[in-house]
């Protein structure tokens, strides 16, 4: 078999599935949830109600919205058990492992895991959701050699992990901002790991199941793990001067540059326009201005280099810039993709409840791609070939 004729595809451009749930259109840059620009739910609405609109396929009243956040809060607090596993666990495991070992293990506290109704379904996926943040923020505080902090009943999502994290409640400013990345991190269609959580949920294993697989997928750096890498690259240059010709030695050493690139977007990614100038603010409070004015430089070069040397444009993705909000707002560099979880598991178990629960046609079906054999043949490939068209 001539494998030099074979392209990896990556299913990239493969319309696999149908979905409800939200369209990224890589050529005008536009991402939608359920119907609304991303860019206008970012300004209008909290975390909670992109989580409702995402479960539920509309927004929340105001009654509604006020229960719903209530039934968040209500569900944050971890099984003594996660908290005992989390304690003899050693203190340098990596959060995302910690975090997807914690969520196999909250599946063992459900009494009906494998229930094949929707509305227990969406019960665990509203836990998921809640205990997300509970775990990467426990997580936090335990290898630290900190006790845990429970989430406060008058706080929302966003500023609940980040007073659970340090113990210290946030500003209105720092919250807000959380929680808009919080909403422009929560869906983004068939990407790697909402596609894990997809594959595993056809396969019908429980949504536990599906969501710990997606979290693995998460933590690489092709996916969530670019922003983490994002600010060691920032940290490794370490001052506006120094950021010089790095893209350029980085392209001729025939590496990626994390926070750049994306398999769907051809123009800008919409979230990281509206994440730039909150970088650039969340600095100014921070009273250190430096990562945002790197991450600009950056930009600036990126664009002239990959022009020059490749004849192609290149734009920042989601993870560019909320590698230096983050940074800005305190949060350790390794939690960062745990917190793109925090945030991206309601899309996934959005997405578990399409797979499982769709009601309208096409229904979906078992993943079951094909692939293209190019290894060896241990006896002649024609006999091989003529004993499979006799079967
Ligand atoms: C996200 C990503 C995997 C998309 O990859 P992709 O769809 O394969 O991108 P393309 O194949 O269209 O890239 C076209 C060219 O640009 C290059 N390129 C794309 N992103 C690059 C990056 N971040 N650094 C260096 N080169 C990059 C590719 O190597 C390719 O060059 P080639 O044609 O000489 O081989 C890729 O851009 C990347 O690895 N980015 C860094 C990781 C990251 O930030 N991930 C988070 C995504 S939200």
């Amino acid at each position: 078999m001539d494998s030099a004729n074979i392209k990896n595809t990556g299913l990239r451009g493969i319309t696999i599935a149908t979905t409800k749930i939200s369209d990224v259109n890589g050529a005008l840059g536009k991402l939608i949830y359920r119907g609304y620009l991303v860019k206008d739910l970012a300004e209008n609405t909290t975390f909670e109600e992109v989580i409702y609109l995402l479960l539920y396929e509309r927004l929340p009243g105001i009654d509604e919205l006020e229960e719903f956040t209530k039934k968040i809060n209500s569900e944050s607090d971890l099984h003594d058990g996660i908290i005992q596993a989390m304690k003899i666990m050693p203190k340098d495991s990596l959060p995302m492992d910690v975090l997807q070992a914690c969520i196999s293990l909250l599946s063992n506290y459900e009494e009906d895991v494998t229930s094949k109704s929707r509305d227990i379904v969406t019960e665990m996926a509203i836990r998921l959701i809640s205990k997300t943040s509970s775990i990467v923020a426990t997580w936090q505080r335990i290898r630290n050699d900190e006790e845990p902090i429970k989430a406060d009943p008058k706080l929302n999502h966003a500023s609940n992990f980040l007073y659970m994290v340090s113990g210290k409640y946030p500003s209105k400013e720092v919250s807000h901002f959380f929680d808009t990345c919080l909403v422009l991190h929560a869906e983004h269609s068939f990407n790697a790991s909402t596609f894990s959580a997809r594959e595993v949920a056809s396969t019908r294993a429980h949504i536990y199941s599906a969501v710990s697989a997606a979290v693995g997928s998460l933590s690489g750096e092709l996916h969530g793990g670019a922003n983490q890498r994002v600010m060691e690259m920032l940290q490794k240059i370490d001052s506006v001067e120094n950021v010089d010709n790095y893209i350029e030695n980085e392209l001729a050493k025939g590496r990626k540059v994390m926070g750049l690139g994306h398999a769907v977007y051809q123009v800008d990614d919409p979230r990281a326009l509206i994440l730039a100038p909150m970088s650039k603010r969340m600095g100014e409070l921070a009273g250190e201005t430096k990562w945002y004015e790197m991450s600009q430089l950056l930009e600036k070069n990126a664009k002239e280099v990959f022009k020059k040397k490749k004849n192609m444009d290149i734009y920042v993705n989601v993870d560019f810039y909320s590698a230096s909000l983050y940074h800005s707002m305190g949060i350790p560099v390794d939690l960062f993709t745990p917190i793109f979880a925090v945030s991206r598991v309601s899309g996934w178990v959005a997405h578990v409840l399409e797979e499982q629960f769709a009601e309208a046609a096409p229904k979906p079906v078992l993943y079951r791609p094909e692939s293209e054999y190019i290894g060896d043949y241990c006896g002649p490939a024609e006999c091989f070939l003529e004993d499979l068209e006799e079967r």
